[in-house]
Protein backbone atom coordinates (compact mmCIF):
# COMPACT_ATOMS: atom_id res chain seq x y z
CA UNK A 1 0.00 0.00 0.00
CA UNK A 2 1.62 3.28 -0.71
CA UNK A 3 0.91 6.42 1.32
CA UNK A 4 2.07 9.69 0.69
CA UNK A 5 4.98 9.20 2.87
CA UNK A 6 5.97 6.66 0.37
CA UNK A 7 5.96 9.10 -2.60
CA UNK A 8 9.76 10.31 -3.25
CA UNK A 9 10.03 14.03 -2.52
CA UNK A 10 9.18 16.37 -4.95
CA UNK A 11 12.40 17.87 -7.05
CA UNK A 12 13.43 21.00 -5.59
CA UNK A 13 14.88 24.21 -7.63
CA UNK A 14 18.41 25.40 -6.98
CA UNK A 15 16.54 28.30 -4.56
CA UNK A 16 14.78 25.42 -3.15
CA UNK A 17 11.46 26.47 -4.53
CA UNK A 18 9.18 23.51 -5.39
CA UNK A 19 9.34 22.72 -9.18
CA UNK A 20 6.17 22.50 -11.22
CA UNK A 21 3.36 19.45 -10.93
CA UNK A 22 5.08 16.91 -12.50
CA UNK A 23 3.13 15.11 -15.40
CA UNK A 24 2.19 12.29 -12.96
CA UNK A 25 -0.85 14.72 -11.62
CA UNK A 26 -1.94 16.08 -14.69
CA UNK A 27 -4.89 13.05 -15.14
CA UNK A 28 -6.64 15.19 -11.82
CA UNK A 29 -6.37 18.34 -14.02
CA UNK A 30 -10.53 17.93 -15.38
CA UNK A 31 -11.60 16.98 -12.08
CA UNK A 32 -10.12 20.84 -10.89
CA UNK A 33 -11.26 22.42 -14.23
CA UNK A 34 -14.77 21.36 -13.44
CA UNK A 35 -14.78 22.60 -9.49
CA UNK A 36 -13.13 25.66 -10.43
CA UNK A 37 -15.87 26.09 -13.51
CA UNK A 38 -18.53 25.21 -10.85
CA UNK A 39 -16.85 27.68 -8.37
CA UNK A 40 -17.66 30.41 -10.98
CA UNK A 41 -20.88 29.43 -11.80
CA UNK A 42 -21.76 30.09 -8.34
CA UNK A 43 -20.25 32.82 -8.21
CA UNK A 44 -22.00 34.40 -11.41
CA UNK A 45 -25.34 33.70 -9.58
CA UNK A 46 -24.58 34.87 -6.16
CA UNK A 47 -24.32 38.26 -7.63
CA UNK A 48 -27.19 38.13 -10.23
CA UNK A 49 -29.43 41.43 -10.11
CA UNK A 50 -31.72 41.31 -7.45
CA UNK A 51 -30.94 37.53 -5.80
CA UNK A 52 -29.80 38.83 -2.97
CA UNK A 53 -33.16 38.86 -0.90
CA UNK A 54 -35.62 38.07 -3.28
CA UNK A 55 -38.89 36.01 -2.24
CA UNK A 56 -39.72 33.28 -4.48
CA UNK A 57 -42.74 34.05 -5.87
CA UNK A 58 -45.76 31.63 -6.91
CA UNK A 59 -46.39 31.88 -10.69
CA UNK A 60 -49.32 33.61 -11.83
CA UNK A 61 -51.94 31.67 -13.81
CA UNK A 62 -52.15 32.68 -17.47
CA UNK A 63 -54.32 35.78 -18.31
CA UNK A 64 -54.43 35.96 -13.97
CA UNK A 65 -54.80 39.80 -13.17
CA UNK A 66 -53.47 41.40 -9.40
CA UNK A 67 -57.33 41.73 -8.90
CA UNK A 68 -57.96 38.10 -10.01
CA UNK A 69 -55.88 36.59 -7.80
CA UNK A 70 -56.47 38.50 -4.56
CA UNK A 71 -58.90 37.22 -2.01
CA UNK A 72 -62.97 37.89 -2.46
CA UNK A 73 -63.43 41.09 -1.10
CA UNK A 74 -60.06 42.29 -1.11
CA UNK A 75 -60.79 44.61 -3.73
CA UNK A 76 -62.26 47.53 -1.71
CA UNK A 77 -58.93 47.22 0.14
CA UNK A 78 -56.88 48.64 -2.79
CA UNK A 79 -53.73 48.04 -4.16
CA UNK A 80 -51.02 46.20 -1.80
CA UNK A 81 -48.56 48.97 -2.32
CA UNK A 82 -48.98 51.42 0.49
CA UNK A 83 -50.69 54.54 -0.82
CA UNK A 84 -49.06 57.76 -1.00
CA UNK A 85 -50.12 59.77 2.44
CA UNK A 86 -52.89 62.13 1.45
CA UNK A 87 -51.56 65.80 1.19
CA UNK A 88 -52.37 68.36 4.10
CA UNK A 89 -55.57 70.33 3.53
CA UNK A 90 -55.01 73.46 2.38
CA UNK A 91 -55.68 76.05 5.01
CA UNK A 92 -58.98 77.63 4.63
CA UNK A 93 -60.20 81.00 5.64
CA UNK A 94 -63.87 79.90 6.25
CA UNK A 95 -64.66 79.57 9.74
CA UNK A 96 -65.77 76.44 10.94
CA UNK A 97 -69.27 75.80 11.94
CA UNK A 98 -71.65 72.63 12.35
CA UNK A 99 -74.50 73.64 10.34
CA UNK A 100 -76.68 70.52 11.57
CA UNK A 101 -76.41 71.62 15.15
CA UNK A 102 -79.66 73.13 15.36
CA UNK A 103 -83.11 72.44 13.34
CA UNK A 104 -84.06 74.80 10.60
CA UNK A 105 -87.96 73.48 11.25
CA UNK A 106 -88.53 73.62 14.90
CA UNK A 107 -89.71 77.13 15.65
CA UNK A 108 -87.89 77.06 18.89
CA UNK A 109 -84.52 76.69 17.53
CA UNK A 110 -82.42 79.98 16.73
CA UNK A 111 -81.54 78.33 13.38
CA UNK A 112 -85.51 78.33 12.10
CA UNK A 113 -86.28 78.76 8.40
CA UNK A 114 -89.29 80.73 8.30
CA UNK A 115 -90.01 82.05 4.79
CA UNK A 116 -93.02 82.05 1.75
CA UNK A 117 -92.66 78.28 1.96
CA UNK A 118 -92.03 77.27 4.88
CA UNK A 119 -94.59 78.28 7.17
CA UNK A 120 -95.72 77.77 10.84
CA UNK A 121 -98.30 75.99 12.24
CA UNK A 122 -100.56 78.79 13.04
CA UNK A 123 -101.23 77.52 16.32
CA UNK A 124 -97.69 77.65 17.37
CA UNK A 125 -96.53 80.54 20.38
CA UNK A 126 -93.21 80.81 22.29
CA UNK A 127 -92.82 80.71 25.48
CA UNK A 128 -91.75 84.62 25.64
CA UNK A 129 -89.72 86.88 28.29
CA UNK A 130 -89.75 90.90 28.20
CA UNK A 131 -87.01 93.08 26.57
CA UNK A 132 -87.54 96.82 26.85
CA UNK A 133 -91.12 96.18 26.74
CA UNK A 134 -91.18 93.85 23.95
CA UNK A 135 -91.71 89.98 23.64
CA UNK A 136 -89.22 87.70 22.49
CA UNK A 137 -88.10 84.25 23.01
CA UNK A 138 -86.17 83.88 26.33
CA UNK A 139 -83.27 82.08 23.93
CA UNK A 140 -83.04 85.74 22.23
CA UNK A 141 -83.32 88.12 24.79
CA UNK A 142 -79.78 88.44 26.46
CA UNK A 143 -78.21 89.14 23.41
CA UNK A 144 -80.80 91.97 22.22
CA UNK A 145 -80.33 93.07 26.14
CA UNK A 146 -76.73 93.60 25.09
CA UNK A 147 -77.35 94.80 21.90
CA UNK A 148 -79.21 97.50 22.60
CA UNK A 149 -76.52 98.27 25.23
CA UNK A 150 -73.75 98.64 23.29
CA UNK A 151 -75.55 100.68 20.91
CA UNK A 152 -76.37 103.20 24.07
CA UNK A 153 -72.64 103.19 25.03
CA UNK A 154 -71.49 104.15 21.62
CA UNK A 155 -74.40 106.92 21.98
CA UNK A 156 -76.98 105.45 19.28
CA UNK A 157 -80.47 104.98 20.52
CA UNK A 158 -82.18 102.48 18.93
CA UNK A 159 -86.21 101.90 19.66
CA UNK A 160 -88.04 98.78 19.70
CA UNK A 161 -90.72 99.23 17.14
CA UNK A 162 -92.13 95.58 16.79
CA UNK A 163 -90.80 91.74 18.15
CA UNK A 164 -93.40 88.57 18.78
CA UNK A 165 -96.36 88.73 16.61
CA UNK A 166 -98.92 86.15 17.00
CA UNK A 167 -100.58 84.36 14.42
CA UNK A 168 -103.80 86.54 14.42
CA UNK A 169 -101.79 89.97 15.02
CA UNK A 170 -99.37 89.18 11.84
CA UNK A 171 -102.90 88.36 9.79
CA UNK A 172 -104.14 92.25 10.95
CA UNK A 173 -100.47 93.28 9.75
CA UNK A 174 -100.65 91.61 6.54
CA UNK A 175 -104.61 92.53 5.92
CA UNK A 176 -103.63 96.31 6.83
CA UNK A 177 -100.41 96.22 3.83
CA UNK A 178 -103.36 94.30 1.24
CA UNK A 179 -106.32 97.32 1.93
CA UNK A 180 -103.28 99.94 1.49
CA UNK A 181 -101.05 98.43 -1.90
CA UNK A 182 -103.25 95.45 -2.64
CA UNK A 183 -101.89 91.92 -2.39
CA UNK A 184 -98.84 91.86 -4.65
CA UNK A 185 -97.73 94.81 -3.38
CA UNK A 186 -98.48 93.91 0.44
CA UNK A 187 -96.23 90.09 -0.20
CA UNK A 188 -92.86 92.64 -1.29
CA UNK A 189 -92.93 94.40 2.66
CA UNK A 190 -95.63 91.88 5.07
CA UNK A 191 -95.35 88.23 5.54
CA UNK A 192 -98.84 86.27 5.28
CA UNK A 193 -100.37 85.06 8.99
CA UNK A 194 -98.11 82.03 9.72
CA UNK A 195 -94.91 83.30 7.20
CA UNK A 196 -93.57 85.72 10.09
CA UNK A 197 -90.93 85.46 11.74
CA UNK A 198 -92.20 87.78 13.91
CA UNK A 199 -94.16 84.73 15.04
CA UNK A 200 -91.24 82.88 16.25
CA UNK A 201 -90.03 85.56 18.59
CA UNK A 202 -87.16 85.70 16.94
CA UNK A 203 -87.69 88.72 14.77
CA UNK A 204 -87.44 92.88 16.36
CA UNK A 205 -87.69 95.72 13.97
CA UNK A 206 -85.42 98.43 15.83
CA UNK A 207 -85.95 102.12 15.01
CA UNK A 208 -84.37 105.17 14.71
CA UNK A 209 -84.05 107.62 18.08
CA UNK A 210 -82.82 110.94 15.58
CA UNK A 211 -85.15 110.19 12.37
CA UNK A 212 -88.24 108.40 13.81
CA UNK A 213 -89.87 109.29 10.27
CA UNK A 214 -87.48 106.53 9.28
CA UNK A 215 -88.59 103.86 10.77
CA UNK A 216 -89.88 101.06 8.57
CA UNK A 217 -89.01 103.36 5.76
CA UNK A 218 -86.11 102.57 3.24
CA UNK A 219 -83.93 105.83 4.72
CA UNK A 220 -83.84 103.94 7.75
CA UNK A 221 -80.34 102.31 6.44
CA UNK A 222 -79.12 105.92 6.16
CA UNK A 223 -79.67 106.59 9.98
CA UNK A 224 -76.73 106.61 12.48
CA UNK A 225 -78.95 103.90 13.75
CA UNK A 226 -79.63 102.21 10.53
CA UNK A 227 -75.39 102.12 10.02
CA UNK A 228 -74.70 101.03 13.76
CA UNK A 229 -77.16 97.68 13.10
CA UNK A 230 -75.90 97.00 10.27
CA UNK A 231 -72.00 97.14 10.99
CA UNK A 232 -72.63 95.54 14.95
CA UNK A 233 -75.80 93.10 14.75
CA UNK A 234 -73.47 90.37 14.14
CA UNK A 235 -71.52 90.54 16.83
CA UNK A 236 -74.68 90.47 18.96
CA UNK A 237 -76.03 87.26 17.25
CA UNK A 238 -78.44 89.23 15.23
CA UNK A 239 -78.55 89.20 11.26
CA UNK A 240 -80.40 92.25 8.92
CA UNK A 241 -82.61 89.82 7.27
CA UNK A 242 -83.57 91.33 4.21
CA UNK A 243 -81.40 93.39 1.96
CA UNK A 244 -81.34 95.09 -1.51
CA UNK A 245 -79.01 92.15 -2.44
CA UNK A 246 -80.70 88.86 -1.37
CA UNK A 247 -84.37 90.25 -2.47
CA UNK A 248 -84.68 87.31 -4.82
CA UNK A 249 -83.68 84.73 -2.41
CA UNK A 250 -85.86 85.80 0.75
CA UNK A 251 -89.08 87.08 -1.41
CA UNK A 252 -89.30 90.41 0.18
CA UNK A 253 -87.72 94.16 -0.32
CA UNK A 254 -85.10 95.35 1.72
CA UNK A 255 -85.85 95.89 5.40
CA UNK A 256 -83.28 97.08 7.19
CA UNK A 257 -84.65 97.31 10.59
CA UNK A 258 -85.78 93.57 10.22
CA UNK A 259 -83.59 91.73 12.48
CA UNK A 260 -83.53 87.74 13.09
CA UNK A 261 -81.76 86.46 16.13
CA UNK A 262 -80.08 83.42 14.74
CA UNK A 263 -77.13 83.03 17.79
CA UNK A 264 -73.89 84.91 17.72
CA UNK A 265 -71.91 81.66 16.23
CA UNK A 266 -74.02 81.45 12.76
CA UNK A 267 -74.38 85.21 12.54
CA UNK A 268 -70.17 85.79 12.58
CA UNK A 269 -70.28 83.01 10.07
CA UNK A 270 -72.78 84.62 7.91
CA UNK A 271 -70.74 88.00 8.24
CA UNK A 272 -67.56 86.35 7.94
CA UNK A 273 -68.32 84.18 4.65
CA UNK A 274 -71.34 86.72 3.46
CA UNK A 275 -73.32 84.64 3.13
CA UNK A 276 -76.61 87.04 3.91
CA UNK A 277 -79.23 84.16 3.95
CA UNK A 278 -80.52 81.43 6.08
CA UNK A 279 -81.81 79.84 2.80
CA UNK A 280 -78.75 79.91 1.21
CA UNK A 281 -76.75 78.83 4.19
CA UNK A 282 -78.67 75.88 4.77
CA UNK A 283 -79.49 75.24 0.82
CA UNK A 284 -83.51 75.34 1.37
CA UNK A 285 -85.23 77.25 -1.14
CA UNK A 286 -86.78 80.72 -0.86
CA UNK A 287 -88.54 83.62 -3.08
CA UNK A 288 -91.96 83.78 -3.59
CA UNK A 289 -95.25 81.36 -2.46
CA UNK A 290 -96.61 79.02 -4.28
CA UNK A 291 -99.62 80.54 -4.82
N1 LIG B 1 -91.96 92.32 7.20
C1 LIG B 1 -91.64 90.93 7.40
C2 LIG B 1 -91.34 90.26 6.09
C3 LIG B 1 -92.71 90.21 8.13
O1 LIG B 1 -93.86 90.60 7.99
O2 LIG B 1 -92.42 89.24 8.81
ZN1 LIG C 1 -89.93 92.72 11.03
Amino acid sequence: MTTSSDRPPLPRTTTGARAPLPLTLLPRAPLLLALLALALLLLLAGCAPGAIGTVFQEPRAAGATPESLAPPGSAELGPADPAPAPAPAPPSDEPAIDLAAHSITDPTSPWVVVNKGRPLDPAFEPDLTTVRGYLVQPAAAPDLTALLAAADADGVHLTLRSAYRAYAKQAQVYEGWVAQLGAAEADKVSARPGHSEHQTGLGVDVGSSTQAGCDFEKCFGETVEGRWVAEHAAAFGFVVRYTPQNSAVTGYAAEAWHLRWVGRELAAYMRDTGVTTLEEVFDVPGGGYAR
